[in-house]
């Protein structure tokens, strides 16, 4: 409903032309001669013929474009957690991970959302338990799960973020012989995971200082698995650290590694394979194994939440 308006060039350009603040973040306009991207109620005056329509600062960025100093689209959130989640491109979503097992979200979070995450780090009674990732041969670092209950800015995004995620991961299961069978009620699919003894939860807080590092891996905590978890960038690359890039690796049967980065802006939102996903091949359907991991964190601090959606046993 509200995704159809501002569809078209006329009508953002004549969002544009009224400031129109209810059009931010529908779109960003794009100013060829200054090379800069601007929210659509930007005071900036920039004539027709220098602008053109992109649905996201991505494409944007990709493009060449740089934020707007003026307007700050990239720090734009806009609605309730619920509705910037409704907001999300799921189609755009699935297609990506159908085809490279992993989808960038978009921003999610914003600034003072962040930073009160960041400080809950240091609220033991929040977390059942805290992993020293040297100890474990993980790499070097440190991550902490959240305990029952769990934060409600974390409980609103590991159920709302769920049931979008169902339809592509039943498909997945049923594609890779499994049965489709997954409820497309968050609390519904924790009563399964109970069943199965894993009931204790698992999204969780990382954080990393300069030349710590996670090593490739796969967040499995027990039989019951559903396949596709979030991360969620909680510090400004750049500015907070250098390094620290989220990588994954996609193995297909008798091929080598292919590697991605997928690179997050701060509050930036990823969905990834947890662990297998098909892939249509030549001569049927193949099993694509994924890990995922980060890089070296050359200086700073990189702080990110983690929401898997299967508990632990
Ligand atoms: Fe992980
Ligand atoms: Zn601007």
């Amino acid at each position: 409903m509200e995704s159809r308006e501002f569809t078209g060039d006329e009508a953002r350009w004549r969002a544009v032309s009224m400031r129109d603040r209810t059009a931010d973040g529908r779109f960003y306009t794009c100013v060829t001669t200054t090379g800069v991207y601007c929210l659509a109620s930007c005071a900036g005056r920039p004539l027709r013929r220098h602008v053109r329509f992109v649905d996201s600062r991505r494409q944007a960025e990709d493009a060449g474009f740089r934020a707007c100093k003026r307007c700050r689209p990239e720090r734009l959130i806009a609605g309730s957690l619920a509705q910037r989640i409704a907001a999300i491109d799921w189609a755009g979503a699935e297609k990506a991970l159908d085809s490279c097992g992993f989808a960038h979200l978009g921003r999610l979070l914003g600034d003072d959302e962040m930073a009160a995450l960041r400080a809950s780090y240091e609220r033991n009674e929040l977390f059942r338990s805290k992993v020293e990732m040297k100890n474990f041969g993980f790499g070097a670092g440190e991550y902490k799960y959240f305990a029952d209950p769990l934060p409600e800015i974390v409980r609103v995004l590991r159920e709302t973020l769920f049931s979008p995620l169902v339809p592509i991961a039943n498909r997945w299961r049923a594609a890779l012989g499994g049965a489709a069978d997954i409820p497309v009620d968050h609390r519904a699919y924790r009563a399964r995971c109970a069943a199965a003894g894993q009931n204790r939860p698992t999204p969780l807080m990382l954080s990393y200082g300069p030349g710590d590092y996670n090593r490739l891996h796969q967040d499995l905590y027990g039989n019951e698995i559903f396949p596709i978890q979030i991360a969620i960038l909680l510090s400004n690359p750049g500015k907070d650290f250098d390094g620290g890039e989220f990588a994954l690796t996609e193995q297909r049967p008798r091929m080598q590694s292919r590697a991605h980065v997928a690179h997050l802006y701060s509050g930036d939102a990823l969905a990834f394979c947890v662990n297998d996903r098909p892939v249509a091949g030549l001569r049927g359907v193949y099993r694509a194994k994924m890990r995922h991991g980060v890089s070296t964190i050359v200086r700073g601090r990189r702080m990110a939440l983690g929401v898997i959606f299967h508990d632990a046993v």
